[in-house]
């Protein structure tokens, strides 16, 4: 039967029609990723990705992947749960657990997917969460399946905001949840804030979370790879092994493939293993993702020569837009945001870059408040100081022109 005009169904495709008009710039990309990216024929200089370590393309990790379809061949053919865990499965978050210094790890298919099951399989309505406001996206969608009755968000890295947090939380877990037991309290907190690239007050949050017995939870997304011991992450940067509960951690950024995974405790981990629905009801990683990661994890634990590499780009990067006049924030990482401000001139800057040879992404809203739009630019083990001079010399014509520096 024909649709007729002004039906429920016509109204909602004019309504996502309405929301599409505005026209999106999205490179695509044709090279494999490195310091460099093929961009409609053309090479540009790639200072957006989180290809920190440069493992994206690595000969090593590509012929891993290679070996191993030969071996096993691609899929996996069902859930981990049933016939789809594989030997390389085993070995690689055998791997993890040890590079992490934890006593076990799970893999996923994704960060996003490992702060789901991170979250969502230990926190119920009856518990307490209590999370920084700037987490990320799948922290917060987390916590929103999740449905905790009572949540708390303090302000970004607010040490006094949580600790009255704590002891609000600390007086309702008196009242026990329907099964009996007290609820749990959980802080969860990025590691390394991606968009500003700052830290989170880890040794803070663990000393509060200890006083007021709460669990802890940091997602090292942005840390695995760049802070700590050969990039151990966070919790290693800190000192901290043995206090913090769950570390969830990305394979697709430093790790250079894809997928997620959470450590812990040997026992918290089988408990995810058993009752995660991420982990259930999805299948696990594919076969070439799975042997490729398990050379990621064997270069990192060989040689720390890349995290090295990162944070002298990093530092050299952030030297070089200072002594001309541009603002990079507040980052204590090798991330090295541009402050903009306007959106509009955030976008008609990195449109002025892509003409010149630099590819690097305007960020602005949702992904930061309205008014902080900027370039997140971000160097990687990938680039030689040749590379790096060449994006400075870009950012500040560009910065000229569009009148940014003071
Ligand atoms: C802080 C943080 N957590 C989790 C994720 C999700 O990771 P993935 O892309 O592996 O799903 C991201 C990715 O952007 C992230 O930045």
């Amino acid at each position: 039967m024909a649709r007729e005009s002004g039906d429920f169904v016509t109204q909602f495709y004019s309504g996502i029609q309405e929301a599409v008009v505005t026209p999106v710039t999205r490179a695509i990309v044709e090279s494999g990723q490195g310091a460099y990216l093929t961009i409609e024929g053309q090479p540009k200089l790639n200072l957006c990705s989180n290809n920190y370590l440069g493992l994206a393309n690595d000969e090593r990790l590509k012929l891993a992947a290679s070996r191993a379809i030969e071996q096993y061949g691609v899929g996996t053919g069902s859930v981990r749960a049933l016939s789809g865990t594989n030997v390389l499965h085993v070995e690689l978050e055998d791997r993890l657990a040890a590079f992490k210094h934890a006593e076990g790890a799970l893999a996923v298919t994704g960060g996003y997917m490992a702060n789901m099951a991170a979250i969502q399989t230990i926190v119920g309505k009856e518990d307490i969460v209590i999370s920084d406001a700037l987490n990320h996206a799948s922290i917060i969608d987390a916590v929103r399946v999740a449905q905790p009755q009572r949540k708390y968000i303090y302000a970004h890295r607010d040490m006094d905001e949580l600790r009255g947090n704590l002891k609000e939380a600390a007086g309702e877990r008196k009242t026990p949840r329907s099964d009996g037991k007290p609820p749990i309290i959980l802080i969860i907190t990025d590691g390394v804030f991606s968009m500003d690239g700052d830290l989170a007050p880890l040794p803070e949050i663990v000393e509060l979370a200890e006083e007021f017995q709460a669990l802890t939870m940091v997602d090292d997304a942005h840390g695995e790879g760049v802070l700590g011991d050969h990039g151990r992450g966070i919790v290693d940067h800190f000192g901290l092994h043995g206090r913090v509960d769950i570390e969830v951690g990305t394979l697709s950024k430093a790790f250079g493939v894809m997928g997620g995974f959470i450590t812990g405790k040997k026992e918290l981990i089988e408990y995810y293993r058993r009752n995660a629905r991420q982990f259930l009801f999805s299948n696990g990683l594919s076969i070439p993702d799975t042997a490729a990661l398990i050379e990621a994890v064997k270069i990192l634990e060989e040689s720390d020569e890349r995290v090295k590499r990162l944070w002298e780009n990093g530092d050299y990067l952030k030297e070089q837009f200072a002594a001309f006049g541009l603002d990079c924030g507040v980052s204590e990482t090798p991330i090295t945001p541009v402050m903009l401000g306007e959106e509009d001139l955030a976008i008609e800057f990195s449109k002025q870059l892509l003409k010149n040879g630099v590819y690097a992404t305007p960020i602005k809203f949702p992904m930061v408040p309205k008014g902080r739009a900027r370039i997140r630019v971000m160097p990687s083990a990938a680039h030689n100081r040749e590379d790096l001079d060449k994006g400075v010399s870009v950012f500040h014509k560009v910065a000229q022109e569009l009148s940014v520096l003071q």
